[in-house]
C-alpha cells in the first residue's frame, strides 16, 4: 500500500452510511476526532471503506507497533489460532505464556528474577499492579500524579488526573490515592524554572503530602508514567525518575512504571524508563505489546509477585493468540524496530522542531522515539493554551491524508508504527505544516 492517497470528499459514502449506524448502537462515550473509518492497513498507511489511504500516525493510539498487520505477526497469530484459541491461562497450562513470561523477564528494566501476571488491556495491567503493591507492602495509599493517565476501571481511575470528564460522575474513587505535580518544565505546575521544576514538584511529596497529608510508612506504591501519554507527551528529566526512585526505596515504596504507552520499544528502548537508569519494581505494557491483540502484563520482581493462588487472576489474560502475537512482536522490535524507532524518531523530532521557525504557534516540541508531542499556543510568552487550534489541526491534518491524534489539552501527538521511514516521516511532517499554515491562526 502507498499514500496518502484521496479518492472521496472525507468522509466518503461508505464511512458515511456506516457512520450513522454506529451513532445506533455504539457507546456515545467514545470520542471520534474525525470520521475515519478503516477496512485494512499495511505498515503505516491504513485505507477506508471508501478507498482512501492514509499515513497513519496514530498506530490506533500506540498499538500497531510492528505496523498494520505485520506478516510475522499475522503468521504466528493464525498457527496459534489453528492450534488452540483459549484454555484459560490462570486454571491450565500453556507455552505461549510461559515463552512469554521469559521473554518479559529477558527485557524487564530492572534486575530480576521476575513473574509476569498477565490481562487484557492497560487498565488491568495497571489494577494488577495496584493491587500486588498493596498486598506485598500491606500498605494501602498511592502516590500518582496530576496528568497521568492509567486507565478507566476504578482503580486505574482513581490514580489517573487527566480530564475531568474521565472522572466526572463517577466518584467515590478508590481511597488512598494522592496527587502530586508531575515535571512538566513547559509549563512547570509549581511555577519553578526548567532546572529546579524536577525538584520542586518532588518537594511537593516530601514536605506537604508526607508532612500533612499520608505518612510515608502507609504508601504503598508510588505510579507515574516515565513520558505522560494522555497528558500531552510530556517528557520529565530524567532527575525526577532518579529522585522518585530515592523517594520509593527510602520509604519501602514500591516503584511502579506504567508503560502502556511509553513502553514496547517506541521511545528506542524497550522501555522508556531505561532512558534514565532506573530500576522500577513492577512495569506494566499494554497497548504496543501484541501490535494490536489485546494484553496487559504487569513485571515485577520474582520476590514481590509472589501471591498465592486466587489472589488475582483473569480468565482471557495471556491468551495464546495475543501471546503468539507479543513473541512476535518483540522479536520484531529486537531485530530493528527499536532501532528504527530511534533513528526515524530522531529525524522526525528534528523536523517537527524545524517547523516551529514557520509557526509561531508552535509552543513546545518534546519527544523521544517515536513519541513526540507537539505543543500549540496562542502566545508563546503567555503559552495560552490554543485547544481550538490543535483540534482544527488534527482535523486538517485528516482531510490531507494523514491521521494524528491530540494529547493533553492542546498537543498533537504523533505515535506512527514503529515500521514507519524517514520518508513517511518527511510526508507526515509536510501535511502537519499544511495544516498548521490553515488551521494555525483561528482564534
Ligand atoms: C499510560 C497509559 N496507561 C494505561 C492506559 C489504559 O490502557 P487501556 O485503554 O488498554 O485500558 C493508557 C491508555 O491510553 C495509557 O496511555
Amino acid at each position: 500500500m502507498t499514500g496518502p492517497e484521496l479518492k472521496t470528499a472525507l468522509p466518503g459514502p461508505r464511512a458515511r452510511a456506516i457512520i450513522e449506524r454506529d451513532a445506533k448502537v455504539v457507546s456515545t462515550s467514545y470520542t471520534r476526532d474525525y470520521p475515519f473509518v478503516m477496512a485494512r492497513g499495511e505498515g503505516a498507511y491504513v485505507e477506508d471503506v471508501d478507498g482512501n489511504v492514509f499515513l497513519d500516525c496514530t498506530a490506533g493510539i500506540a498499538v500497531a507497533a510492528t505496523g498494520h498487520s505485520h506478516p510475522d505477526v499475522v503468521r504466528a497469530i493464525v498457527e496459534q489460532a489453528g492450534r488452540f484459541l483459549h484454555m484459560s491461562g490462570t486454571d491450565f497450562y500453556y507455552e505461549p505464556q510461559v515463552q512469554l513470561g521469559e521473554e518479559l523477564s529477558a527485557i524487564a528494566p530492572m534486575p530480576g528474577p521476575h513473574r509476569s501476571f498477565f490481562g487484557n488491556s492497560g487498565t488491568e495491567a495497571n489494577e494488577a499492579a495496584l493491587k500486588l503493591a498493596k498486598y506485598y507492602t500491606k500498605r494501602h495509599s498511592i502516590i500518582a500524579f496530576f496528568g497521568a493517565f492509567h486507565g478507566r476501571t476504578m482503580g486505574s481511575l482513581s490514580m489517573t488526573a487527566s480530564k475531568p470528564a474521565q472522572r466526572r460522575g463517577f466518584a467515590p474513587f478508590v481511597p488512598g490515592v494522592y496527587h502530586a505535580p508531575f515535571a512538566n518544565c513547559y509549563r512547570c505546575p509549581v511555577s519553578a524554572t526548567p532546572e529546579t521544576c524536577a525538584a520542586e514538584c518532588l518537594r511537593f511529596i516530601e514536605e506537604q503530602l508526607f508532612v500533612h497529608v499520608v505518612p510515608p510508612e502507609e504508601v504503598a506504591a508510588i505510579m507515574v508514567e516515565p513520558i505522560q501519554g494522555e497528558g500531552g507527551y510530556i517528557v520529565p528529566p530524567d532527575v525526577f525518575h532518579q529522585r522518585l526512585r530515592e523517594i520509593a526505596s527510602r520509604y519501602g515504596m514500591l516503584l511502579i512504571v506504567d508503560e502502556v504507552q511509553s513502553g514496547m520499544g517506541r521511545t528506542g528502548k524497550m522501555f522508556a524508563i531505561e532512558h534514565t537508569g532506573v530500576h522500577p519494581d513492577i512495569v506494566t505494557a499494554a497497548k504496543g505489546i501484541a501490535s494490536g491483540l489485546p494484553l496487559g502484563v504487569a513485571t515485577a520482581r520474582s520476590e514481590v509477585i509472589s501471591w498465592p493462588p486466587g489472589t488475582h487472576a483473569s480468565t482471557f489474560g495471556g491468551n495464546p493468540v495475543a501471546c503468539a502475537a507479543s513473541l512476535a512482536t518483540i522479536k520484531l522490535l529486537r531485530d530493528g524496530l527499536m532501532k528504527n524507532a530511534e533513528v526515524v524518531g530522531a529525524h522526525m523530532l528534528a523536523g517537527a522542531r524545524a517547523l516551529m521557525a514557520r509557526h509561531p504557534i508552535i509552543g513546545d516540541v518534546r519527544g523521544r522515539g517515536l513519541m513526540i508531542g507537539v505543543e500549540l499556543v496562542r502566545d508563546r510568552k503567555t503559552k495560552e493554551r490554543a485547544t481550538a487550534e490543535r483540534d482544527r489541526v488534527v482535523r486538517e491534518c485528516f482531510t490531507r491524508g494523514l491521521l494524528v491524534l491530540g494529547a493533553g489539552q492542546n498537543a498533537i501527538r504523533l505515535s506512527p508504527p514503529l515500521v514507519l521511514t524517514k520518508d513517511q516521516a518527511d510526508t507526515a511532517l509536510t501535511l502537519l505544516d499544511q495544516a498548521l499554515r490553515v488551521a494555525g491562526h483561528v482564534q
